[in-house]
């Protein structure tokens, strides 16, 4: 996260060098061309139409130029999270020792059942107050409740070894 963090901040500080410069290069060029190309036209050397037509032009290469820089950079940074999604694909699968697999297989063919269970964080505020329900194995069954009833910390409860942290 700290990671992420500092290579933005280092993105944003190169950026924040980099983009101006470009900025005022092209509008150098663009001054020198136009500059150049009024005196040209003043002259009488280039029609005023053909002048336009250049500057038309140079407009015209200069965008698609700028959209491959970018789509380049974009295609960059995909090409980072992309690789570490697949990293997470061909993970191999947790090995389970022998009571792991039990007690995952006897989960697998039962039905759970809760009678007065009752919870709270702090011993103060009481987050579930003798909840009792069942639920088929095999089926689908929804806990539904408003934002802050206690549905998350209901399965929480579920996993006594903590191995999901106790967070909201
Ligand atoms: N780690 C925690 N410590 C203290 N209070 C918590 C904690 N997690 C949740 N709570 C409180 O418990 C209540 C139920 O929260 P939660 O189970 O997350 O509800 P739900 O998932 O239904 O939105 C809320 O009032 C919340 O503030
Ligand atoms: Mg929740």
């Amino acid at each position: 996260m700290l990671e992420l963090f500092q290579l933005s901040l280092k993105e944003a500080k190169i950026q924040s060098i980099v983009s101006p410069i470009i900025t005022s290069l092209m509008m150098v060029i663009f001054v020198g061309v136009i500059g150049y190309g009024g005196l040209r036209v003043f002259s009488g050397d280039i029609f005023a139409g053909t002048f336009i037509a250049i500057v038309v032009y140079l407009v015209q290469t200069v965008t698609p130029i700028v959209s491959l820089v970018s789509f380049y950079n974009d295609y960059k940074k995909t090409a980072g999270s992309t690789e570490r999604v697949f990293e997470i694909y061909n993970m191999s699968e947790e090995k389970l020792n022998g009571s792991e697999k039990l007690a995952l297989e006897a989960f697998e063919n039962a039905d759970v059942t809760i009678e007065n269970v009752s919870f709270s964080y702090d011993q103060k505020t009481t987050i579930l107050k003798n909840i009792s329900m069942h639920i088929p194995n095999k089926k689908t069954t929804a806990i539904v409740g408003p934002s802050g009833s206690g549905k998350s910390t209901l399965f929480y409860l579920s996993f006594s070894d903590r191995r999901l942290p106790l967070q909201r």
